[in-house]
């Protein structure tokens, strides 16, 4: 069962959470032709230090066999869906893009965000895809009220995706968040409206449509996290922490 937050935690939440927003949006500023994505996670860090905030993502494992996650930041580049590695030699080129995934741990609780951004100009259908993928976040958030099932928001953003020729990332998912960087609920990006658990007041959950303009299969690199389209298409991802309140919902990450 989803944890409900008390309100001091929702308030910590909500202050962590307009933190890793501006950090996030300082990072995604900063993506532009000729900078490396090692560069980028340079920034985030620098400024999580600044805000005196700890990094969520970095040594976080998955599972045994895999190595920690070497960095504060995933940044995954045109087909790579998402968990890219900040590398040295990955320079960003004009008519990429690029998704930019960050997590913050502040008074001791976890928010997360992400945002995908064009690298200078990119062409009409990536342009499309981006546009797309936030407006179903969105469309997702806008389901966020209590009595409304998880289902509600999986199938707004599967609709979304669907109007506009996209697929849907079926194996990666949101999550509840707070405690820990991974609770439950588990929040797919698509479902029957009317289904999966019951929202209340006080549970906190990260939504993350991820859509492809190809197919929706995906693979991953040998470095064990990279996710990447099994076709090769684009793929773009938002991410926005969201508390359930007692008319609605408030979006933490801004
Ligand atoms: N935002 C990502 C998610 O919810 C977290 C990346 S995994 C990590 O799956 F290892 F980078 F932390
Ligand atoms: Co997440």
């Amino acid at each position: 069962m989803a944890l409900i937050k008390t309100r001091l935690e929702l308030k910590d939440l909500a202050e962590g959470g307009r933190i890793l927003w501006r950090i996030l949006n300082t990072v995604a500023d900063a993506a532009k032709p000729g900078i490396s994505t090692h560069e980028l996670d340079l920034l985030a860090r620098s400024e999580m230090k600044k805000a005196k905030v700890q990094p969520a993502f970095e040594g976080y494992q998955i599972s045994p066999d895999i190595p920690k996650y070497p960095a504060v930041l995933c940044s995954s580049v045109d087909h790579e869906v998402v968990h890219g590695i900040p590398h040295k030699d990955k320079i960003l080129k004009e008519g990429q893009i690029i998704g930019l995934d960050l997590g913050i741990v502040h008074r001791g609780l976890y928010t997360d965000a992400a945002v995908t951004v064009a690298v200078g100009q990119t062409s009409s259908e990536n342009e499309n895809l981006i546009d797309t993928t936030r407006e179903a976040l969105e469309a997702g958030i806008a389901m966020v009220k209590p009595g409304n099932r998880i289902g509600d928001v999986a199938h707004a953003i599967q609709s979304a995706a669907k109007a506009a020729g996209f697929s849907v990332i079926r194996d990666l998912i949101g999550h509840g968040v707070g405690h820990e960087l991974h609770e439950k609920p588990d929040v797919p990006n698509y479902g029957r409206p009317g289904t999966l658990e019951i929202l209340r007041e006080g549970m906190v959950i990260a939504i993350e449509p991820m859509f492809t303009r190809g197919d929706w299969r995906i693979k991953f690199k040998e470095d064990g996290w990279t996710v990447v389209t099994a076709d090769g298409s684009p793929s773009a991802h938002f991410e926005k922490t969201v508390a359930v309140t007692a008319t609605g919902h408030e979006v933490l990450t801004k």
